[in-house]
């Protein structure tokens, strides 16, 4: 009675994204050998970014870690406007002006593609691609059955996509609520999600981060002070510098986090969501040092990466931004405290990181001005 395999119940157990996705690519290919990768791009809609989240295929991949703007690429936003998959069996006809992705798939190669738009909702969240070293590969039939398999994968996508998003609104939600306060201001907070980001994709050969990985780095780095939810505010926002007790109390806003971020993914039944560790580690260890002189006392090798990479985007946003305690330094002010602190406080591949892309940095600081706040 149970001899019939399900060729999918690997999708049953815990795994991350892109181990699903190379499963069902490995199924695909089963069937329809011609099939030599498959990836994911997530658009994000506040910067108009087209960004790489998942891929599966055997070569070197031509497009991890990048991005571009959707508005760049004229083929994509025709997709969009005419909201189904395109199919292009022969890519070089875009051998003319190709814009870079495009570009890049082709000189891996790649002749044929299909490329399905993904909604949520009704709301456009991303691309799927599917694509082959061969030409005219997509006839009727793959087709029929690709549609389908699309479809599956974004509803992966999709449920993988809303743990991540639901987790956030309802950590930040819950603190709002409970202290009817902001504890840091909107622009800090994209500012130092968005220097994590580049930092992380900087740093993400090295310390083998994928795609997935940078995009959760960036979207939980905004919780990493939550515990200050429950710090008074005559600490909180003392004009002046803090008495040692009252920085010993501070200090507690660490592991305050990780207690609350314990809390929500308990109550969720998130425990076993994959990423939940890179949330809770950026809360509790974003204060490490590398000679072990931080809240924690862990040592260099003992922080988490994504700790590491935090700590060096929230100091320099907290330094080159006013402080209740403090004015705004310069980037350069900045940039040589960072390099002062390398080896003792900070890790030094996270500070070359920021300190080399120093365009990106004030593109970061333009877009996100302090609001009101300060
Ligand atoms: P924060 O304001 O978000 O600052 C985060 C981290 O940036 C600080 O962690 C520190 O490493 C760095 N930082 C910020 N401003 C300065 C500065 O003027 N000089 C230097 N050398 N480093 C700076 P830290 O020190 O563990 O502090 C954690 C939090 O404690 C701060 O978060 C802030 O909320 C509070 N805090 C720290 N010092 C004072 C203070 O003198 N007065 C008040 N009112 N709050 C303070
Ligand atoms: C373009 O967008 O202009 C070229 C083709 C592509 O992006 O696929
Ligand atoms: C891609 O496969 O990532 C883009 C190439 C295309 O289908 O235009
Ligand atoms: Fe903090
Ligand atoms: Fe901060």
């Amino acid at each position: 009675m149970f001899e019939h395999q399900d060729v999918l119940a690997a999708l049953n157990g815990k795994l991350p994204l892109p181990k699903k996705i190379e499963y069902i690519h490995g199924l695909l290919r089963d069937r329809f050998d011609f099939i030599d990768r498959v990836s994911i791009a997530i658009y994000d809609p506040k910067t108009d970014l087209l960004k790489t989240f998942v891929h599966s295929s055997n070569d070197e991949d031509p497009l991890i870690l990048y991005s571009a703007r959707l508005a760049d690429s004229a083929s994509m936003k025709e997709i969009l406007k005419v909201g189904r998959p395109r199919v292009v069996n022969d890519l070089n006809i875009f051998s003319k002006a190709p814009a870079e992705h495009t570009r890049r798939i082709a000189d891996l190669k790649y002749k044929s593609s299909y490329t399905m738009p993904m909604f949520m909702n009704g709301e456009f969240f991303g691309f799927l691609f599917f694509n082959s070293h061969r030409r005219n590969v997509f006839d009727e039939t793959t087709l029929h059955y690709l549609d389908m398999v699309g479809h599956l994968v974004s509803l992966l996508v999709i449920h993988d996509m809303s743990t991540t998003r639901s987790l956030y609104a309802i950590v930040k939600t819950a603190a709002n609520m409970t202290l009817h306060r902001d504890v840091e201001t909107g622009a800090h907070l994209d500012r130092m999600s968005n220097f994590a980001r580049l930092i992380a994709k900087e740093v993400a050969k090295k310390y083998q981060l994928n795609d997935e990985l940078v995009e959760h780095i960036f979207l939980f780095s905004p919780l990493h002070d939550i515990g200050k939810i429950g710090i008074s505010d005559s600490i909180l926002l003392k004009p002046g510098k803090l008495t040692k007790a009252e920085f010993d109390t501070m200090k507690t806003h660490a592991s305050k986090g990780g207690e609350i971020i314990d809390m929500m993914l308990g109550n969720l039944g998130l425990d076993a969501f994959p990423h939940a560790e890179i949330l809770r580690n950026i809360a509790l260890y974003h204060h490490e040092a590398i000679n072990g002189s931080g809240y924690n006392g862990l040592m260099d090798q003992e922080i988490p990466i994504e700790a590491k990479i935090v700590a060096v985007a929230d100091v320099f946003d907290a330094l080159t931004s006013v402080r209740p305690y403090k004015e705004a330094w310069s980037n350069d002010r900045a940039f040589i405290f960072l390099k002062s602190m390398v080896g003792t406080k900070f890790d030094n591949d996270c500070v070359a990181a920021l300190i080399n892309c120093r365009a990106e940095v004030e593109a970061i600081q333009q877009r996100f001005k302090e609001d009101h706040l300060g």
